[in-house]
């Protein structure tokens, strides 16, 4: 996302945003990652797979603040770069690593965690891709150990919202019921213990600021008021978050390995 050039006809949503300066890239915000971490309750020593772990955030904030090892995966070159960049500014090799790969391939990294989070990965995976990284995150998971996620819910017209995110994100990205997000993980041996949902405000621009602080918002609004390409997208992808904005949520789950 830093090095290569995009194609703005093809490029997926997250990757557009990234273009325009955002940093955090999941629906519930940063707020709704903190609600997740306050459930997990971690402790100093503990581990943490990220899956998507993006530019590194979410595990330098982990590190930080909780003094837990964390392991990311993260399949774009330049995402992986770049969170490594900020883990090294940050001073955290010792805690955090990101590894370049695919998380339909997880048993490719060794031992078992206390926790696995994943922030807006799941969603973009077809009911058999959803149902084949559950079980992996299941396998990775040490007894008891907890799954953390944060996704987008639909309260209805799950197919026809669906369509219309695939069209604009260029992802055939699938949001579930609250239910059925709870039954996918139980099919799993994830038993979901707490569970939150509100609405989605990705786009807005008070969880913009929220979210991304005043300076780098000011570089958003410009990026996407000057550069056509990223503007004709975050449009285009506003206009459907908009249009479903009583049926496109937020949800977090908490959820444990049995
Ligand atoms: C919507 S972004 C969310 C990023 C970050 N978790 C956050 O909340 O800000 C999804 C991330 O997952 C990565 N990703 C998508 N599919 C992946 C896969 N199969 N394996 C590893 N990473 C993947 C993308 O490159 C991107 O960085």
């Amino acid at each position: 996302m830093t090095n290569t050039i995009l194609n703005f006809q093809t490029a997926t949503g997250h990757e557009v945003l990234a273009a325009a300066g955002k940093k955090y890239l999941r629906p519930g915000g940063r707020i709704a990652t903190k609600k997740l971490f306050q459930w997990a309750n971690f402790q100093p020593g503990e581990t943490v797979l990220e899956l998507g772990s993006s530019f590194g955030y979410s595990a330098i904030a982990l590190a930080k603040k909780y003094h837990i090892k964390v392991v990311g995966i993260e399949k774009n070159p330049d995402s992986v770069a770049r969170a490594r960049n900020n883990i090294c500014a940050a001073g955290l090799e010792n805690q955090v690593e990101i590894i370049e790969g695919n998380i339909f391939n997880l048993e490719a990294i060794s031992g078992k965690f206390n926790y696995v989070l994943a922030e807006a990965i799941l969603t973009m995976q077809s009911p058999l891709g959803k149902a084949k990284i559950l079980a992996e995150i299941h396998n990775r998971l040490k007894p008891g150990g907890k799954f953390l996620s944060h996704e987008l819910l639909a309260t209805n017209k799950e197919e026809q919202i669906r369509v219309d995110l695939a069209r604009v994100i260029r992802v055939n990205s699938t949001p579930l019921s609250e239910s059925n997000w709870i039954t996918a993980f139980a099919t799993a041996g994830l038993q979901v213990e707490k569970c939150q949902t509100d609405s989605m405000n990705l786009l807005n621009l008070g969880r913009i600021f929220q979210d991304e602080g005043f300076f780098n918002t000011t570089r958003i609004l410009w990026n996407i008021l000057t550069q056509r390409d990223i503007r004709k997208r975050v449009l285009e992808i506003h206009q459907v978050f908009h249009k479903y904005q009583h049926e496109l949520r937020y949800i977090i789950l908490c959820a444990v390995a049995q």
